[in-house]
């Protein structure tokens, strides 16, 4: 099926944090669960922050949406994480959910993995406290500005870490690339970017809306990640577990470490 560009203002008034969560996040039924995706996200980033030793002062998740689960090994790693969404509903969320405000969607169970994962017997209720802390804000971004954080300008981040972003963000392939550079920007040369994809991803279902999704693929990402100044330090593919969904298509999950070698 045909599914027009989705562009951020209809993210702006039609993307529904809930929903998005109940469909895609619930514990034993939701698609990204059931397929291995979460899974295998929560394990390649506990390894990019501790075993690869990506760290430093700041990171920036940028679309990040209404999830917090991408960041709960990141604040190990650093000093501060600056949370960046285009729309106001998603950063309200994400904010909500740092605070656990009744209501918000129950990560207890995500949470506890991570503190497994990381074995030092960290409590639940620890771990949350140490993500609220290290969120220092939440700011508007546009990844389809030169400077996604117009009109703010920002010093330059240490690590940038987007999950299940670009590839809805961008309506085509050349799009990706300029996005990529517009990413760039925010970043020390020498600093890392994580980039999370489903790849050959159709539109995706949330609530009663179809949301578009650029066909990626792993060849497509190598090159246009290498191509914008960038080195790979670690891709790995995941073949999808699950395939019986009929409203969001993919076959793999990527999760990618690169360091910025030149600003382009
Ligand atoms: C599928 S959702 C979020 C996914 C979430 N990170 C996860 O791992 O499940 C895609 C996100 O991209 C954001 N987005 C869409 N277009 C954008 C743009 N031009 N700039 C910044 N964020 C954008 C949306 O607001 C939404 O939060």
């Amino acid at each position: 099926m045909e599914t027009a560009f989705t562009d951020k203002d209809t993210y702006q008034d039609f993307f529904d944090p809930e929903e998005y969560l109940n469909t895609y996040y619930t514990p034993k039924s939701g698609i990204l669960v059931l397929d291995g995706f979460l899974d295998f996200a929560l394990k390649k980033l506990h390894e990019y922050f501790t075993t690869r030793g990506v760290k430093g002062k700041t990171l920036i998740d940028i679309g990040h949406g209404p999830t917090i689960y991408q960041d709960l090994s990141a604040c190990e790693a650093f000093d501060e994480i600056i949370g960046a969404d285009y729309t106001d509903r998603n950063r309200e969320y994400y904010e909500r959910s740092l605070r656990n405000e009744p209501g918000t969607f129950d990560w207890t169970n995500v949470i506890q993995k991570v503190c497994d994962m990381e074995g030092k017997g960290t409590s639940v209720e620890e771990k949350r406290q140490k993500l609220k802390n290290t969120v220092k804000k939440t700011l508007k971004c546009d990844v389809l500005k030169s400077n996604p954080l117009e009109p703010l300008v920002m010093p330059k981040a240490d690590c940038l870490l987007t999950v299940g972003c670009l590839g809805f963000a961008c309506s085509d392939l050349d799009t990706y690339r300029n996005v990529l550079k517009n990413l760039s920007s925010l970043l020390k040369v020498g600093g890392h970017v994580i980039i999370g994809e489903l790849l050959n991803c159709s539109p995706y279902l949330s609530g009663d809306k179809m949301f578009f999704s650029l066909v990626l693929t792993e060849e497509f990402l190598r090159s246009a990640i290498t191509e914008t100044g960038f080195e790979i330090v670690d891709l790995e593919v995941s073949d999808r577990k699950y395939d019986m969904n009929q409203f969001c298509k993919y076959d793999s999950t990527l999760l990618v470490l690169a360091r910025k070698v030149r600003d382009v």
